[in-house]
């Protein structure tokens, strides 16, 4: 058994997405082991994003990702990573999949809808980030 961290961004949060981007974890018969309702400081979202700090769009992700609440879901499966990546299309969502959630739902590169860590290593940094380990 795996586990892995997703996020609802601000943008899924303020279009009601919660309920939708749920379902779709549900029906792809993944477990949901913890989740919490979260406004990032920016101190936070810039430690969680710190792999990006160089980037040029850092700053804006950042901005982003602040700008409201957002849900931090850990969740349990069978090569649960890869699951959940392609259950939510790649970065961005005029490139992503057809069916995907950032196909679906994604507006541009930083309005994305939606975050999935991409290793075993990430997820159980990202999991810690969100997450005590007795929760
Ligand atoms: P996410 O999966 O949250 O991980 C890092 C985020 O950086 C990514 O989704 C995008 O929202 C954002 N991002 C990555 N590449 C770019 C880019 N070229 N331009 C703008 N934002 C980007």
């Amino acid at each position: 058994m795996e586990r892995t961290l997703l996020l609802i961004k601000p943008d899924g949060v303020q279009r009601g997405l919660i309920g939708k981007i749920i379902t779709e974890v549900e029906n792809a018969d993944l477990v949901i082991v913890n989740m919490r309702l979260i406004h990032l400081s920016r101190e936070d979202a810039e430690k969680f994003y710190s792999v990006h700090k160089a980037k040029p769009f850092f700053r804006k992700l950042v901005n982003f990702v602040t700008k409201d609440r957002i849900v931090a879901i850990e969740l349990e499966g069978e090569n649960v990573i890869k699951r959940v990546r392609s259950l939510i299309g790649t970065t961005d969502p005029k490139k992503a999949e057809k069916g995907t959630i950032r196909e679906k739902y994604g507006l541009d590169m930083t309005v994305n809808t939606v975050h999935a860590s991409d290793s075993k290593e990430t997820a159980r940094s990202e999991i810690r980030f969100f997450f005590d380990e007795e929760d």
